[in-house]
């Protein structure tokens, strides 16, 4: 990480929803080495949440349950953290799903997958912001950051719905900015196709082929998405209801 950022967030309070994925996992430990104390959102992955919040510098960092089709434990989510920290600066609604399917394939992108897909997408995202507004409200400068996809602008990603998800994400950080502020500033971290482990684990071709397409050829990492949150955070307090590509410059090819 940046030197720069180091202490940043000293004394803030972050929850990342999807901590234990990929790219949550990157920002709960930059986040923590910014000074924050972080909150680990979990869904499924209690284990690796908890050994996560265990190991990051700083602290006392926590695991939570922060299932975000589900309204109720969002409530308690929020009043854990009250209880822990009696604050909370910073959301990062990182939860995500998808699945591949090839956008011609009407018939595979099912009702219950898009079900799923826009539950946890797009209305878990602002049930979280809902859950912890209250908290947000408490101290100035809070932040959400919607983690969104560069696919919401080129509709050009795993399949139709995931696409038309992040771009009605996107729409949801623009109102919820208006609605917020000014006293929460709300923006989406878009990044291109991210070099997680799953990622890796794709058919190399094909993630040649991506990474191809951007104009720097290559994919992002999860630290370059970590940096444009840190930024978000620490280094555009004027900026709310913005879209921040982190893509290579990917709709430029
Ligand atoms: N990877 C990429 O190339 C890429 C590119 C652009 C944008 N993104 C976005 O970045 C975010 C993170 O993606 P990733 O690559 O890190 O994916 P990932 O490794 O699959 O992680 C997804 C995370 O979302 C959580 N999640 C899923 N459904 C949930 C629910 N109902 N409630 C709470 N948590 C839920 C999972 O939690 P549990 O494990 O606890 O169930 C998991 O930690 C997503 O929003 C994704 O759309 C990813």
């Amino acid at each position: 990480m940046s030197w720069s950022y180091r202490g940043s967030l000293e004394g803030r309070v972050a929850l990342v929803t999807g901590g234990a994925g990929g790219i949550g996992a990157t920002l709960c430990r930059m986040l923590a080495e910014a000074g924050a104390r972080v909150i680990v959102g979990y869904r499924s992955s209690e284990r690796e949440a908890r050994e996560l919040a265990a190991k990051l510098p700083g602290g006392p960092h926590l695991a939570a349950r922060a299932p975000v089709t589900d309204s109720a434990a969002l409530g308690l989510c929020a009043a854990a953290v009250d209880e822990a920290y009696g604050r909370c600066d910073l959301l990062v609604n990182c939860a995500g799903t998808t699945k591949f399917v090839p956008h011609a394939d009407l018939d595979e992108l099912d009702d219950a997958l898009i079900d799923t897909i826009l539950t946890t997408n797009v209305r878990g995202a602002f049930a979280t912001v809902r859950a912890f507004r209250a908290l947000l409200m408490r101290n100035e400068g809070a932040l959400v950051v919607n983690i969104s996809s560069i696919a919401g602008r080129t509709a050009m990603g795993s399949n139709v719905m995931y696409c038309a998800s992040k771009a009605a994400l996107d729409s949801l950080t623009m109102s919820l900015a208006r609605a917020l502020a000014p006293h929460i500033r709300v923006v989406s971290v878009s990044p291109g196709l991210v070099d997680t482990a799953f990622v890796q684990g794709l058919d190399r071709r094909w993630r040649d082929e991506q990474a191809a397409r951007s104009a720097l050829g290559r994919l992002a990492t999860p630290e370059e998405v970590g940096l444009a949150v840190l930024s978000a955070a620490v280094g555009l307090p004027y900026s709310t209801g913005v879209i921040i590509p982190v893509d290579g410059g990917r709709p430029l090819n």
